[in-house]
């Protein structure tokens, strides 16, 4: 069984997608993740992130292992990398056959991204379209940020977040949209429990 998480930036899908695997026993990976490494590499190498050609081959050949370990790709300057190059058609190519393995590989799987249901997994027995007000995201990452020890502004962040929103919500290459048959669920007003206890209600009628 897989359940596709997609949503904006600071949903809380990953939260809640590590919640659901952790319940259902799955394996669980944040697709976000990925890019953030491309993004990284490119940037530990002073590559300009406008170089497309130099970020498909660090797609091709990146290491995916320990990724969930490396506290630096959840830094913000990375999310906002991350958005510039996987507006890449040959970068997501590069790091689909990865993702859709994944899925199948696993008993059971949980992703989360922003093209799961549409792209990764188009016959996910469950798809989850996650979304929360910008200024509630911003609010919750600012708090996230701030917990880490990064100096962060919520101004600034709010600003990121609809700039992130607009980019990946209109760009030509699998952009961030809820598949037809997804669930959507508005997180505003819910914290992270009353979050998941609403998504498993979901996942259970599907099941
Ligand atoms: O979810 P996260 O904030 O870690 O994602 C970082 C960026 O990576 C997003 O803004 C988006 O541009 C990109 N991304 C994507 N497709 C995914 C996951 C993330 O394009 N499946």
């Amino acid at each position: 069984m897989i359940i596709a998480i997609d949503g904006p930036a600071a949903s809380g899908k990953g939260t809640l997608g590590k919640r659901l695997a952790e319940h259902y026993g799955f394996a669980h990976l944040d697709t976000g993740l990925l890019y953030r490494a491309v993004a990284r590499v490119l940037m530990d190498r002073d590559i300009p992130l406008a170089d497309q050609a130099a970020a498909t081959e660090v797609a091709q050949n990146l290491d995916v292992s320990h990724l969930e370990d490396d506290s630096r790709l959840r830094g913000a300057a990375m999310g906002e990398a991350a958005s510039v190059v996987s507006a890449y058609q040959p970068v997501r190519d590069a790091l689909l056959a990865f993702q859709r393995q994944f899925g199948v590989k696993a008993s059971g799987a949980v992703l989360d991204g922003r093209d799961i249901g549409t792209v990764v997994c188009p016959d996910a027995e469950v798809k989850l379209f996650i979304t929360a007000a910008p200024e509630e995201r911003a609010r919750r990452r600012h708090r996230e940020l701030l917990s880490r020890g990064e100096q962060a502004e919520y101004e600034t962040i709010l600003v990121d977040i609809r700039r992130r929103d607009e980019r990946d919500m209109t760009r030509s290459t699998a952009p961030l949209k809820a598949a037809a048959d997804a669930v959507t669920l508005d997180t505003t007003h819910l914290d992270a429990d009353g979050a998941f206890r609403a998504a498993l209600a979901i996942v259970e009628r599907k099941r």
